[in-house]
């Protein structure tokens, strides 16, 4: 009884601090299953419970992250778990839905302060406005007559949903699953930015329902931020050696003079193992033969053999026995040998590697769609991932798409995607400049861009340091280990090699 009536009190006096009770918010943070990512995850959701705490206002905010309460792996795609959103996520109290990334950073007190001043009446949703420069074929060319008039959110500054919005739109999701009605989303089957086809989707639900930019979700730290996006971190304190890693690109003969000149030149001089994969061989590059005639699209024939090829020659050369990491690249995509290092070492070695930019196929269909990492911004894998896929996997055609049947084929053997938005499958220019992290890791197609322009823009003082960082211990390792190398060559190399030092002391 008395326990009652202090909670009948407690339930009379407390009134909202911060104009809103924290249970107002349900939370939506999309997470990942790979135990980096679901870290980040945990912490953001431990800090805005640490928060609510200081509060004091008497309730506890709701904190879900998606990959926990969808079992399905499209939640990332949004509009497919609308319908689950609003009927798992949303309580009678809840007056916003609050999506955002794990690398948002939430300021509780703001938040609710702010959106407290808001109507949560209104058919609605709140965010950080980005915007095309110009027509992209992320956007599949959406608006190409004027992009920049068509704003969607920046999901890691935050998005809020009103309730009646929700409604509005799980009501038009419902009406084309019964009526058979047309659903007004992209205009493929892909997804490939799932914010811009979220905003695109409620676009074409109604004209009048246009993102409403607020100063308070932020696409940069600041005073009024509520929210804001933080870049994704790639430096763990353990950065994979470039003896651990092997790179291998995908050519064919037309572009041996246009593009391996340009990758040559670029990232690929700070690699220690490079294989370049053609349908000719050319030996003053070199490259490999796969012996698979060229195909105009899909190359799944190719990569399968390439990465079988790779696999082989991991297993026979010794001195690649310290392969950890097997990067499938296209000959015209643009890396950070040094980002990818330091990014790579952030991840656990016992779960399976396949990393890279999400893109999803028919996620709408709950079970032919699946996720995939699009080629063309390099695919990350760790050895034990490749020799499952090749173990198991086969073409469709010589020309299926390679990226997607990797996919579908590593979706059977239960692994998933490990989405990084430092990957690109498409050029710097073709993204917001907002959602652009200095620590990318790759970016794709050399049409109207100089790639030896955006590798010195973005990344080429880090990969060089990193690369002399490397050789430098690498160096030393590898003639200790070196068999070939007898006792008294050695000796004389760790003396040259002092006194070198102690010259370069001396000056
Ligand atoms: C073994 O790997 C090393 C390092 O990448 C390479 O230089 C060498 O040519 C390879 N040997 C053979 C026989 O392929």
């Amino acid at each position: 009884m008395r326990k009652f009536v202090i909670i009948l009190l407690s339930f009379i006096l407390l009134t909202p601090t911060c104009g809103m009770f924290s249970d107002e918010i349900s939370f939506l943070v999309l997470s990942q299953k790979n135990k980096y990512h679901l870290g980040v995850a945990k912490q953001l959701k431990h800090t805005i419970i640490e928060q609510s705490l200081n509060l004091d206002d008497g309730t506890k905010p709701n904190i879900y992250l998606s990959h926990e309460v969808f079992e399905k792996s499209n939640s990332w795609a949004i509009v497919p778990i609308l319908i689950d959103i609003l009927n798992q996520l949303i309580t009678p109290q809840t007056k916003w839905l609050l999506l955002c990334e794990a690398n948002s950073v939430i300021n509780l007190r703001k938040l609710l302060q702010r959106l407290s001043e808001e109507d949560e009446k209104q058919a609605v949703y709140l965010g950080y406005p980005l915007y095309d420069r110009e027509a992209t074929i992320i956007h599949h060319f959406a608006f190409f007559r004027n992009p920049s008039e068509f704003k969607y959110p920046f999901l890691k500054a935050g998005v809020a949903f009103s309730i009646p919005l929700l409604n509005r739109l799980v009501d038009r999701l419902l009406l084309s699953s019964t009526k058979h009605i047309v659903l007004p989303k992209a205009p493929t089957d892909f997804t490939i930015d799932p914010a811009h086809e979220l905003a695109l989707f409620i676009w074409n639900v109604d004209k009048n329902l246009i993102l409403k930019p607020v100063p308070y979700l932020c696409s940069h730290h600041g005073p009024e931020c509520a929210i804001y996006a933080r870049e994704e971190n790639i430096f763990c304190g353990n950065p994979i050696s470039l003896d651990k890693v092997l790179f291998a690109v995908k050519t064919c003969e037309k572009y041996h003079k246009e593009r391996l000149p340009l990758l040559l030149q670029t990232w690929a001089r700070f690699t220690i193992h490079l294989r370049i994969f053609s349908d000719a061989l050319d030996e003053t590059i070199p490259t490999i033969a796969t012996g698979v005639l060229n195909t105009e699209h899909g190359h799944c024939e190719k990569s399968m053999k390439i990465l079988r090829m790779v696999l082989e020659e991991i297993q026979r050369n010794s001195t690649l026995k310290n392969i950890e990491f097997i990067v499938l690249a296209d000959d015209d995509t643009l890396l950070s040998i040094s980002s990818l290092s330091e990014y790579l070492g952030c991840f656990d070695k016992r779960e399976y590697i396949y990393l890279g930019e999400r893109y999803g196929y028919d996620l709408f269909s709950d079970d032919s769609g699946y996720s995939y990492i699009t080629g063309g911004g390099g695919i990350v894998f760790d050895v034990k991932t490749i020799r499952k896929l090749v173990n198991s996997c086969s073409c469709a055609s010589p020309s299926s798409p390679d990226d997607m049947i990797i996919a579908s084929c590593l979706k059977s053997l239960e692994i998933e995607p490990i989405h990084s938005s430092l990957f690109h499958q498409a050029r710097s220019k073709d993204y917001a400049p907002e959602i652009l992290s200095r620590n990318a890791i790759s970016f794709h197609k050399f049409w109207q861009i100089d790639p030896l322009e955006i590798y010195e823009w973005w990344f080429r003082k880090r990969d060089e340091e990193y690369y002399e960082l490397n050789k430098q211990v690498l160096s030393d390792y590898k003639y200790l280990k070196n068999s070939c190398v007898t006792p008294s060559t050695t000796n004389n190399k760790i003396e040259n090699k002092i006194s070198h030092n102690v010259k370069h002391v001396e000056l």
